[in-house]
């Protein structure tokens, strides 16, 4: 599939359960027919149950109907072991090629990135991967990697509390280099709605949505950044998509494009081993007892 035929939101596959697939795999194919198409995976998730059970998913739909986007996980000891995971990847969800490969952080490697970076893009060659990808890194780490091979996709932590990535100029850069950024914990896993902010409350009843579906609207319609939204409820999933079916006034986008959660943007993040809160745990943090 194309990198322009993607729907505007992506499937959350952190969670999905692999012990009650059933009833998951109805949730998802649901998700499916209202267009969503990026299918985000990783060895990582339950022990790789959940990439397993996802080879039905992707019989069930077809496999030219998904955008497939893969983590390479910790850790890599030699460059062989690139291919190896990829391979794995592919034998295990049945498939002949992945859309998207991404290294899931920079502490993924024990040889340097760009080593990596040269590897995927001699997967890519081999017609093995079709577009590159990588997450959790930042804008130093990104610029290094964009020089080494043509980077498509980004996947970020991002939503109204935690606006590192924007802070840091790397959604920017992301703009400037035509590559999309992937928002994970778009709705900080249902965390942003519960604390009731008056921005949101206002804009929920102004616009007769939920708080969660005005936060998606902003991040789609004004961002132009894609959500990866975990839902394995029918009702949410329809929620969540019927978030694109409206406008808001350019006056209300920019009142949530100024909000900023100081105690949350202000933590140090941990690039180099050494202190702070690593990225991929940033929304995780209870600024409450800051
Ligand atoms: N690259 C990385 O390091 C990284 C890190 C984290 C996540 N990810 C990816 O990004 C995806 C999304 O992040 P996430 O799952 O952590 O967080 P999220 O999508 O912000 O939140 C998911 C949670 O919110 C609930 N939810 C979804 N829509 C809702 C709605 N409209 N109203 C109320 N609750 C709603 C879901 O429950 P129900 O299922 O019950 O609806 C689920 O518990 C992950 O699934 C994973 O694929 C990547």
């Amino acid at each position: 599939m194309d990198k322009n035929d993607i729907f505007k939101i992506g499937i959350g596959t952190w969670k999905v359960d692999p012990d009650n697939f059933e009833k998951d795999i109805e949730a998802l194919k649901y998700s499916f027919e209202l267009g969503q198409n990026y299918l985000p995976l990783s060895m990582l998730y339950n022990n790789g149950k959940v990439v397993e059970k996802m080879k039905d998913y992707i019989k069930l739909i077809g496999r030219e109907k998904l955008f497939i986007c893969v983590n390479l996980e910790r850790y890599v000891e030699k460059i062989e072991d690139v291919e190896k995971q990829l391979n794995n990847y592919l034998e295990t969800l049945d498939i002949d090629y992945i859309d998207c490969f991404q290294i899931h952080t920079f502490a993924v490697c024990k040889i340097s990135m760009l080593e990596i970076y040269k590897e995927i893009f001699r997967l890519v060659k081999l017609g093995k991967v079709k577009y590159i990808g990588v997450s959790n890194v930042n804008l130093e780490q990104l610029k290094e990697i964009n020089q080494i091979c043509k980077i498509d996709f980004f996947e970020g932590v991002y939503n109204l509390d935690c606006k590192y990535y924007e802070n840091e100029g790397l959604i920017e850069y992301c703009k400037e280099n035509d590559i999309l950024f992937t928002a994970y914990q778009p709705l900080r896993r249902n965390k942003i709605s519960q604390k009731n902010y008056s921005i949101l409350m206002e804009l929920s009843k102004k616009y007769n949505k939920t708080q969660n579906q005005i936060m998606i609207n902003w991040l789609v319609k004004e961002k132009e950044i894609m959500p990866l939204i975990k839902s394995t409820n029918k009702d949410r999933i329809k929620e969540n998509i019927e978030a694109l079916d409206f406008e808001m006034e350019k006056a209300d986008y920019e009142k949530l494009n100024k909000f900023q959660n100081e105690k949350i943007n202000s933590i140090e993040i941990n690039w180099n081993e050494e202190s702070g809160v690593t990225i991929d745990q940033l929304a995780n943090q209870n600024e409450a007892n800051m």
